[in-house]
């Protein structure tokens, strides 16, 4: 081979440029990967000298411990070591912030809220498994969706809708009481019935559906729920964030195919719950679907007219929103009847299994302060012996009962943790944040921040509520339903029901551990669902 054939020369030329590039390759990776994983966040970023743990593991940073322990505890202890500004460094050397006070949460979640929107991956899972909804967008979008919802939660309204809880109500404790008769009592998994009295509430406030999960051992929407919600976990919720970037992967999982051919999934183990998620979000939709055809057939029979008062007719979630349209005259958004109810149907999601959760870990406070429970049975014994379907105002003021939902929501919010992402570079509360920086809005870590509850913030004590401590603000020291443009819709129907269920309950039981020592743990990721369906024993009152 001549060297100076012209062919030879290219090739000389093109090799040495091939193994130049690899080398720049392998340089530019190797320089991409130190720069992204070591070099930004210790040398550049400009969030490098805010407060918080070591990087943690090399590649993902604190993201592990994140996704292994029980939710919303790592930050909490993460807050106590280093004070209310903490930067922890997630996965890829990328930052994560938390901030406790006031003035941050006020500019994040209520002032500027526009700049620090949900992050997009939340708002993708959120929007798979609860639908497109208030939970998924943002903006005007969410201005006007939420400006045609708010009439549904209106006090008048939620007075007038409270005594639709107590056909559920009463359904449980009648199971509990026929569950109990021997003297002494039983053994009851409390979650369970708490999930499903809430789906049965749930059901009938918002579309007047009589779903009856409470008599129905193998109700199909009360078992899709129960299966999708047992997928919460830490590494569940990462594998299922990782899978629903992949485009095009979110609408493939709704597809008839996936459905078709879910259990593949199950061949490969950490894509296995796939194969649930698949099923449940299958089942649920169908029955929405259903629900929804009977409604708009019931609303064009019974023809619910415009000019009808609010007041009257039905008063379930649906029936309300479709009468308030119907009066509204020029208004610039008007949704179709159909996507109204499709909005509706989306509050099953946000609003069943976070009540449930709540009023579980309140009957657990209750069984490990057996003063709190006595006071508040003397409290509500006398009204339930009058009236056993107490409306919104005889509720709303039992005050040891208030004591009670307050604190309870407080140490143990049903949504521990929510995110945020910063859209632009801002100060907050004079601190630099770039564009892009992931938030960790710590809600059970604000609700029990020892600068404003004190020593024993972690600790349930409803007297709190008699006297609140000097540093209480009462829009950001408890922060279970957020505050702002997205704060809870259900927040006041939420209260309301847990204490209606919750007083039914004290009225005619007591509640203890089920064995001596039992502890509780929370199996969640998202919500604070129990592990083990929190056993309890239970004992009728009148066998007392
Ligand atoms: C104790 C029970 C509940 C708790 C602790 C709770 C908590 C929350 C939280 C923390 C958020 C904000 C999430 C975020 O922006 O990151 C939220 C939003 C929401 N909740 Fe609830 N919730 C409860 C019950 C309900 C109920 C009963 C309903 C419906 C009837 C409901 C419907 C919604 C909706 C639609 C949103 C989205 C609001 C928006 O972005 O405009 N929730 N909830
Ligand atoms: C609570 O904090 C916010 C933000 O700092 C402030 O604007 C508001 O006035 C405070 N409210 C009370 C009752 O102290």
């Amino acid at each position: 081979m001549s060297p100076s054939s012209p062919s030879s020369l290219t090739e000389a030329f093109v090799n040495i440029k091939a193994s130049h590039l690899i080398v720049a390759s392998v340089v530019f990776i190797v320089y991409f990967i130190l720069h992204k994983l070591y070099i930004y966040p210790f040398l550049l970023s400009p969030l490098r000298n805010v407060p918080g743990p070591s990087l943690g593991h090399p590649l993902w940073g604190q993201f592990p411990k994140v996704i292994n322990s029980e939710s919303g505890l790592p930050q909490r202890e993460w807050v106590k070591q280093y004070g209310p500004v903490v930067r922890v460094i997630g996965p890829v050397g990328l930052d994560r912030l938390m901030l406790l006070k006031p003035e941050a949460l006020h500019k994040m979640m209520v002032a500027d809220w526009l700049d620090y929107p949900r992050p997009g991956f939340l708002r993708k899972v959120l929007g798979h498994v609860t639908g497109y909804g208030l939970l998924t967008v943002t903006g005007d979008e969410h201005r006007q969706m939420r400006k045609a919802m708010n009439p549904a939660f209106s006090i008048p309204n939620l007075m007038a809708q409270t005594d639709m809880y107590y056909d559920a109500i009463q359904g449980l404790v009648d199971i509990f009481a026929s569950q109990t008769i021997s003297k002494e009592g039983k053994e009851i998994q409390v979650y369970d019935w708490m999930s499903k009295v809430t789906l049965d509430i749930i059901c009938a406030t918002s579309f007047g559906y009589h779903t009856d999960s409470l008599h129905n051992p193998h109700n199909e929407l009360a078992e899709a729920y129960e299966h999708l919600v047992g997928l919460q976990s830490g590494p569940n919720i990462a594998m299922l964030i990782l899978t629903m970037v992949i485009p095009g992967m979110p609408r493939f999982l709704q597809s008839e195919l996936a459905h078709q051919y879910r259990s593949l999934f199950t061949h490969i183990r950490i894509l296995a719950p796939l194969s649930t998620l698949i099923a449940s979000m299958h089942s649920i939709k169908r029955i929405s679907a259903q629900m929804l055809k009977e409604k708009m057939k019931e609303s064009i029979e019974s023809g619910m007219v415009e000019g009808d008062s609010e007041l009257s007719g039905k008063k379930d979630i649906m029936s309300i929103l479709v009468r308030a349209r119907t009066r509204e005259v020029g208004s610039g958004y008007r949704m179709s009847d159909e996507a109204m109810m499709a909005q509706v149907l989306r509050f099953l999601g946000a609003g069943h299994e976070t009540t449930a959760s709540g009023l579980t870990w309140t009957l657990w406070l209750l069984v490990n302060d057996i003063s709190s429970q006595e006071r508040l049975r003397a409290e509500v014994g006398p009204v339930y012996a009058q009236n056993s379907r107490p409306d919104y105002k005889t509720l709303r003021d039992m005050k040891w009962l208030d004591c009670v939902v307050m604190e309870s929501l407080r140490v143990m919010p049903p949504v521990p943790i929510t995110l945020r992402k910063a859209a632009k570079s801002d100060y907050i509360d004079g601190l630099f944040v770039p564009k892009g920086t992931l938030f960790w809005i710590p809600i059970r870590t604000i609700n029990t921040w020892t600068n404003v509850w004190g020593d024993d913030a972690e600790e349930f004590h409803p007297e709190r509520w008699l006297n609140l401590p000097k540093n209480y603000n009462s829009t950001f020291s408890t922060f279970s339903f957020i505050a702002g443009p997205h704060m809870c819709i259900g927040k006041t129907m939420a209260i309301i029901e847990m204490k209606a269920v919750l007083a039914a309950l004290i009225a005619s039981f007591t509640f203890e551990p089920a064995y001596e020592g039992q502890t509780a743990l929370t199996a969640a990721a998202i919500t604070m669902k129990p592990t083990d369906g929190m056993p309890l024993k239970v004992k009728r009152v009148q066998d007392l």
